[in-house]
């Protein structure tokens, strides 16, 4: 047991701008029969089009998933052309949200505050956040990893209460990492989530920085889940491409599962 198991184990898929609904069910259908017995929680984060009929098969099939939204409005409701409210997606199934999504940060200009804004509103909706946060290549190389890592926190993060900071997940994903095949090592990251549970105890206590679920995100495959698992302040996983075809997030989640 390497986990501090007062901690939950999760392994969160963000399937970004792919799949249809058809797809989406398909996918469902394929992965619910091989993780009935997961120890980890097993999230999905969909397109919008798709949070409703995936929601909907997998109450049907009684499928241990969470599903997820990949983004949403910081406003409750209004003119705002193209855009999506929380209580839409709570709506139509999703019990999560991924915010501050480096490819929002850096493709939709996303700034610190309004991801705070969504933060706020998503709890207010009654929806999980999992804030992503993590530095660039350059930023990494002038050694401001920590830096930054405290920067996001504390302004995503502004006002939380106590109670909310408890209703939040985290993902620390270099920017560097994503999508690009590059994992962080195993000291890169333990060293980012150990300074992300100091800055989340500083602001709300130790008690609530050791409980809240700090993913690793970036490149993550079946071949370096258990290297990566094991480490002490890391509670799961946030997977995108390689969350893509049901085999192979069963292989992360059962090798997962195996070194929790
Ligand atoms: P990746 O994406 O696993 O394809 O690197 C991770 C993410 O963007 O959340």
């Amino acid at each position: 047991m390497s986990q501090n198991f007062s901690r939950p184990t999760v392994i969160a898929g963000n399937w970004k701008m792919y799949k249809t609904i058809v797809e989406a069910r398909s996918f469902v259908e394929t992965l619910a029969p091989l993780i009935q017995n997961s120890q980890a929680e097993v999230y999905l984060s969909v397109p919008f089009t798709a949070i409703y009929p995936t929601a909907q098969r997998v109450r049907e099939l009684k499928a241990p998933i969470v599903i997820g939204a990949q983004n949403m409005n910081d406003a409750s409701q209004g003119a705002f052309t193209g855009e999506i409210a929380g209580k839409m997606v709570k709506e139509a199934g999703a019990s999560f949200v991924i915010l501050g999504h480096s490819e929002r940060r850096r493709i939709f200009y996303e700034v610190d505050d309004l991801i705070n804004k969504k933060v706020l509103r998503a709890l207010q909706e009654d929806i999980q956040p999992l804030l992503c946060i993590g530095e660039t290549l350059e930023e990494r190389e002038k050694n401001q990893v920590e830096e930054v890592l405290r920067r996001q926190l504390e302004k995503d993060l502004h006002s939380l209460s106590k109670d909310a900071l408890s209703r939040i997940m985290i993902a620390y994903e270099p920017v560097w990492a994503i999508g690009t095949g590059k994992v962080a090592t195993p000291e890169n990251i333990q060293s980012a989530h150990h300074f992300c549970r100091q800055v989340l105890s500083e602001l709300w206590g130790d008690e609530l920085a050791q409980k809240i679920a700090i993913l690793y995100g970036g490149s993550v495959k079946p071949d370096n889940v258990a290297d990566i698992i094991v480490l002490p302040d890391v509670s799961g996983f946030l997977v995108g491409g390689a969350s893509l075809k049901p085999e192979e997030f069963n292989q992360i989640i059962a090798i997962t599962n195996e070194n929790i």
